[in-house]
């Protein structure tokens, strides 16, 4: 009787999904990042609402329902100008936050992005670039879940009280890895306590007064919302990325998209099949369209002299197809990847096409295109699967050598495969996030793991109360000890009088 009731009542809780909101604004993250979760919670029985900067299709998914902004595509032409300019940390952190705050004066201009957003679900799955995702939990008070594409900024750590210490974990931006010398060290603390003030004095009350504009003025101030957040989800892991603590409701994920299945297109197939001397595959994603001009230029004539097939996956307006390059729009880069003629990837680097390369041994070329992707390529080069080309200074010479050095030379080929061995060891990304945020679902927030350091004043969980008791022990006893060595000498004297006398 039991047993039937509780098959039941599983039953019904498959068929009953949840209602879940994921929200997505950066101009800069990949789709691959975050459409195959909200995939796969459709199909598992959800009922699922993605907001998204980037369309795909999902005419067979019947769950899923995607509200389109791509207009933010178009602002963040200009967004990756401001950043790439100066390389100043500080003016990029605050360029990149003014960003986000003027897409979200237009986003909110829309009556339809307004109409999602005041709707109720039960979990919000938010990019947390921006405290501005979590607009429909201030509204609404719902269960929400942190997303970012990367080891996550700092506010996103702050508001699980995970700890990011300056030292073991500077922050992505910063660009700084191994043992940091006293100069980064230095930039690296200065840079968390100023992030800090920033964020918390200015950043986080001109988005509150965003969504008081725009909404009235009930609801919680948007800092306490966001410190109410459920769980973290980072896409980093420990092998390619940093090795960090994490409190318990903290998840790092990574190889969320790879679903392999053989490749369908027939013509890709053969081109692939057919290749002997290797195929080298491209995927560079431009938004400026000088380096654009510039850079297929510069691969189109080098690659041309060497004897490698190229497959290249690229909306290109002209037609640049022959028997020796095949180009086309979106290609199914974890199928490509995993096809054994595969001599050589060239990335702009963002960390999901090296973990694809990586896991399917194959050697890689990153070229940076902007700010933020230059902390992700670095790890071509600190783990020697590959080389790094810096894109002002590229030749055609120079892109000739690195292409046949990495594909050649069995030293980047033999670390790759080290690597890739570790990486795959790692479990499966898209189980594991499904599962948590299943389980963020059934436990309504799993308020139990979250951490206990919110509790405590800062004074408190720096133990600077513990400090001062213990100078204030030290003065006391420091007094003391003086006292009584002061006691002594005048006694000491007085007897040494009353002996001369
Ligand atoms: C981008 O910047 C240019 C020049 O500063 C400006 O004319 C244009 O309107 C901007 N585009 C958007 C979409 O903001
Ligand atoms: C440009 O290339 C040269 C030689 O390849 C290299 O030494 C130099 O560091 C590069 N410049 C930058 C800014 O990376
Ligand atoms: C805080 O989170 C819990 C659990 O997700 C949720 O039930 C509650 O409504 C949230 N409170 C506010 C003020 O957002």
């Amino acid at each position: 009787m039991q047993l039937t009731t509780f098959l039941i009542a599983s039953l019904i809780h498959v068929i009953d999904g949840a209602k879940i909101l994921g929200f997505f604004v950066s101009p800069n993250v990949k789709p691959d990042y975050y459409y195959p979760i909200f995939e796969e919670l459709a199909l598992r029985g959800h009922h699922v609402t993605l907001i998204s900067p980037t369309l795909r299709d999902q005419s067979e998914i019947k769950n899923l329902h995607v509200e389109d902004i791509s207009f933010v595509l178009e602002v963040g032409v200009n967004f990756t100008n401001i950043i790439n300019e100066g390389s100043y940390t500080f003016t990029n952190t605050m360029n990149m936050f003014e960003f986000y705050r003027d897409t979200f004066k237009l986003l909110l201009k829309r009556d339809e992005v307004k109409t999602v957003l005041q709707q109720k679900f039960d979990v919000v799955i938010a990019e947390h670039v921006t405290p501005l995702t979590f607009i429909p939990s201030v509204l609404s008070g719902a269960t929400t879940i942190g997303f970012s594409a990367s080891s996550g900024p700092l506010h996103a750590h702050d508001s699980v009280s995970n700890p990011t210490h300056p030292v073991t974990t500077p922050s992505s931006i910063l660009n700084m890895e191994g043992e940091l010398s006293y100069q980064d060290r230095l930039n690296s603390g200065l840079y968390n306590i100023w992030y800090r003030l920033y964020y918390n004095l200015y950043e986080l009350p001109k988005c509150d007064k965003i969504i008081k504009d725009y909404f009235g003025a009930s609801g919680p101030y948007l800092g306490q919302t966001e410190k109410n957040v459920s769980l973290q989800i980072f896409y980093s892991n420990p092998i390619l990325g940093l090795i960090r603590p994490n409190v318990a409701n903290v998840v790092e994920i990574s190889l969320a998209n790879i679903k392999t299945s053989t490749l369908k297109d027939s013509a890709i197939k053969e081109f692939l099949d057919t290749s002997t001397h290797g195929i080298i595959y491209i995927n560079l994603d431009f938004k400026d369209s000088k380096i654009e001009k510039r850079i297929v230029k510069l691969l189109c004539e080098s690659l041309s002299h060497l004897p490698y097939h190229v497959l290249w996956n690229y909306n290109s307006r002209k037609n640049m197809n022959s028997f020796k390059f095949m180009v086309r729009p979106d290609l199914p880069q974890a199928d490509i990847l995993a096809h054994k003629n595969v001599k050589l990837f060239i990335t702009d680097g963002d960390i999901l096409s090296i973990e694809q390369s990586v896991i399917n041994d194959v050697p890689l070329i990153g070229i940076p295109l902007y700010f933020d992707q230059k902390p992700y390529v670095n790890v071509i080069e600190r783990k020697q699967i590959g080389k790094v080309i810096d894109a002002k200074n590229i030749t055609e010479q120079m892109l000739k050598n690195t292409v046949v050095e990495v594909a050649e030379c069995k030293k980047f080929k033999k670390n790759v495969q080290k690597v890739g061995f570790l990486l795959r060891e790692e479990p499966a990304g898209l189980p594991k996030i499904i599962w948590w945020i299943e389980f963020i679902i059934r436990r309504k927030g799993a308020t139990h793991i979250r951490s206990t350091a919110p509790n405590y004043y800062l004074y408190q969980y720096y133990f600077l109360d513990i400090i001062a008791f213990m100078l204030f022990t030290l003065g006391v006893l420091i007094f003391v000890i003086y006292f009584i060595i002061n006691l002594f000498v005048k006694v000491g004297r007085m007897a040494f009088k009353l002996k001369l006398e």
